[in-house]
């Protein structure tokens, strides 16, 4: 029985994607550039019963080391992922998934960009079939997730490019060792989904605005990652992070995804900077804070953060080199 086991990571948007032009094959609105981690991860192991009929079955870790089949609106749209990558394929038959975050328990973290490269990549695995990184990219980006267009490369990354909007490599994880300490301010799952987001994006008044400046946005940050200049990138990281949730508050109706230990946190990383320790603050669609620095600083970082009132954990996590395939399977 065909079966592949791989490994994940999630990775950090630096340039965020917000807003899609295509919501079901995420083809986004505007470019978007991320740090790909290196700890938080998703590993899934996809067994294929080519020529079978019948349902796919999903089974699931949440926190714990137990596998349990999945919940209805967990496993929708991975069917259907599945549906897709076999159409690719020419292929028929039926899967047996099982997936697991290696996140720290109550993280909320949960990102679909680890989980929908990691069930692409297993299931391309499974079925014998090695399609270049790009195309990867394409089939990961198909699932709706576009984070996940991403994840399936190391280092640092821009997305889309090209015709087929696939994500591109800027420079490999060892190009430049950067690091992101996560003060976790709220482990429940967000108020709204990100497919919302993105869908209520084009109502805020200053969404065309931010597409109009994201791609002098994009060199800058091209640019520093090449030159290795910390400082440039961070201010392009933080403006960037701030303006997501500018866009999100100004939609309509207005999401607001901060709560008030997301804005301590951002006091905190201005305190730092203030002392003299770079470190830059970046949101996604939730309150938790990622807090970029080198690795010289990680640790007075990690410290200052985790003082803060109102963060449950402090995850330090770095730039890693992408997915794995060399992992125990879980089924
Ligand atoms: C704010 O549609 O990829 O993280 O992973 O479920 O959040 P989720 O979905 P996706 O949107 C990502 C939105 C973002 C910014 C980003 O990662 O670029």
């Amino acid at each position: 029985m065909p079966k592949a086991t791989v490994e994940a990571p999630s990775n950090i948007a630096f340039i965020k994607y917000w807003g899609a032009k295509d919501l079901d094959e995420a083809i986004p609105a505007g470019p978007s550039l991320s740090m790909t981690l290196q700890r938080c991860a998703s590993r899934t192991t996809a067994v294929f019963h080519e020529g079978e009929d019948g349902p796919d079955e999903v089974l699931v870790a949440h926190n714990t080391d137990d596998l349990a089949p999945a919940g209805d609106a967990f496993r929708r749209p991975i069917v259907r992922h599945l549906r897709r990558l076999c159409k690719w394929a020419g292929r028929h038959g039926r899967f047996q998934i099982a997936t697991r975050n290696s996140f720290p328990s109550s993280a909320g973290l949960a990102s679909s960009a680890s989980g929908f490269a990691a069930l692409t990549l297993a299931v391309l695995r499974a079925f014998g079939v090695a399609p270049d990184r790009a195309t990867q990219s394409v089939l990961a980006r198909q699932s709706g997730s576009g984070s996940a267009a991403r994840s399936v490369m190391g280092g640092y990354v821009a997305w889309p490019e090209g015709d087929r909007h696939a994500a591109r490599q800027v420079a490999p994880h060892d190009h430049w060792d950067l690091r992101d300490v996560i003060a976790l301010v709220e482990t429940a799952p967000k108020k709204v989904a990100s497919r919302d987001g993105h869908r209520r994006a084009n109502t805020s008044p200053f969404f065309e605005k931010r597409l109009s400046l994201l791609p002098e946005r994009m060199k800058r940050a091209a640019a520093a990652i090449e030159a290795r200049e910390f400082e440039a990138l961070g201010e392009v990281i933080e403006t960037d992070g701030v303006e997501l949730h500018l866009i999100t508050m100004s939609s309509v109706p207005p999401i607001f995804y901060w709560m008030p230990a997301t804005l301590a946190v951002l006091e905190a990383v201005r305190e730092l900077r203030a002392e003299g320790v770079p470190a830059y603050s970046t949101m996604d669609a939730g309150a938790n804070v990622h807090v970029i620095c080198e690795p010289h600083h990680e640790e007075q970082v990690a410290r200052r953060l985790s003082r803060v009132d109102g963060v449950l954990e402090v995850i330090r996590d770095r730039v890693g080199p992408g997915p794995r395939t060399d992992v125990e399977p879980l089924l």
